[in-house]
């Protein structure tokens, strides 16, 4: 029995809207606090497989969602391809100097080797979670990654990332492009290890040009996704162009992604007229750390106008450190029993 998740990706009938939380595993829980001030490098909770498999399954003991995330970060492909990543507390990432050439050499066998925790970490999920839960893979995508890798920290706009593409087009695509094939491995070997559904996050597609957008975003993602379904044709992918704007039909329609994730500013009914695939998301974070009030409010509005398509409940973006777990556990308990009613 494969579950309500991969049922709704496949367009079948479910008993209930599938669910599941972006930074479902984080902060806001204080059973994953009290594993990760045991840790001094975030990073090290991501290579460790018994601490990651722990901290993915605690918000599934807790709220029951349909699918369990594997816990990493997007930020461990710029690492494994030798520019190394920290973070610090309350300053979010930051990374070493960029040294393309560096990056250019890096072998497949040293990028995947730097990776087996996170394949260990897989195979240890998949074995423990049962059937009908949906154990989901992920990566960032190319453009969000390089942003990341040229500003070297996090940023509003990323200017300096932007820019560089556009004076450094050249060893930007050079970049584009190896990460285009780590990625391609990095999911497949995620697949093989027993991940079941992809998320691919490029959560700064947002601030692209168009141009950028068609080249840097939709491109990579369709030829990613065409090298994955080769080898994994089982495989489903979600994907997050986050903040596209009228460019997810465009992303939807061009990639061959399964679904999409959908920002918090996107109308739902507005890209479900545009688009003939599943949808996924769409509450604003701080809605669901704000008030039972509007927490029901905006999922009953969310779950009528979404009645009859295929849609799996998320937020916008990731659960914020502050959302009260009561407010976690009411969504979960309220999209269970609305169906039925
Ligand atoms: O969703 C999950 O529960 C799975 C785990 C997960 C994390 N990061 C854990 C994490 C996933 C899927 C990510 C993806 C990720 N990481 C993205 C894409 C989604 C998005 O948010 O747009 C991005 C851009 C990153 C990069 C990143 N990681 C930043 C900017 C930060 C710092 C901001 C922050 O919240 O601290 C992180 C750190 C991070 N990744 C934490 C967690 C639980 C917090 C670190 C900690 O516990 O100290």
């Amino acid at each position: 029995m494969p579950g309500p998740f991969i049922d709704c990706l496949d367009r079948k009938p479910v008993s209930h809207t599938p669910f599941w939380f972006m930074r479902q595993a984080g902060r806001y829980l204080p059973e994953y606090r009290e594993v990760r001030s045991k840790i001094k490098n975030f990073l090290e909770l991501c290579y460790t497989p018994e601490l990651a498999v722990e901290v993915t399954l605690q918000p599934i003991r807790r709220f029951d969602m349909d699918a369990a995330i594997l816990f990493s970060d997007i930020l461990v492909i710029p690492d494994a391809l030798g520019q190394q990543v920290r973070f610090t507390e309350g300053q979010g990432p930051s990374l070493g100097e960029l040294k393309l050439p560096k990056i250019l050499a890096t072998s497949e066998e040293e990028i995947h080797a730097h990776l087996k925790p996170v394949y260990q970490t897989i195979s240890q999920l998949s074995q423990s979670l049962p059937d009908n839960k949906t154990l989901i893979g992920f990566s960032g995508a190319p453009w969000t990654l390089a942003c990341y890798m040229i500003e070297r920290k996090t940023s509003r706009d990323f200017a300096k990332a932007r820019s560089h593409a556009i004076t450094h087009e050249q060893e930007f695509d050079q970049l584009i492009a190896t990460l285009e094939k780590a990625v391609s491995t990095y999911l497949i070997k995620q697949v093989q290890n027993g991940a079941e559904v992809l998320q691919l996050f490029d959560s700064w597609a947002g601030i692209t040009s168009v141009a950028q957008f068609r080249k840097y975003v939709i491109a990579p993602t369709k030829r990613i996704v065409e090298t994955v379904k080769k080898q994994c044709p089982q495989a489903r992918i979600i994907g997050f162009p986050k903040d596209a704007g009228v460019l997810y039909v465009d992303y939807a329609n061009q990639t061959g992604v399964d679904a999409v994730s959908v920002d918090f500013h996107t109308p739902l009914t507005w890209l479900s007229k545009q688009v003939d695939i599943p949808l996924q998301g769409n509450m604003d974070p701080l809605v669901l750390a704000g008030s039972l009030d509007h927490i029901k409010r905006d999922l009953e509005h969310k779950l009528e106008a979404m009645k009859g398509t295929p849609y799996i409940f998320n937020l916008g973006h990731g659960i914020v450190p502050h959302t009260p777990v009561e407010h976690v556990a009411f969504v979960s308990d309220y999209l269970k029993q609305w169906q039925a009613a």
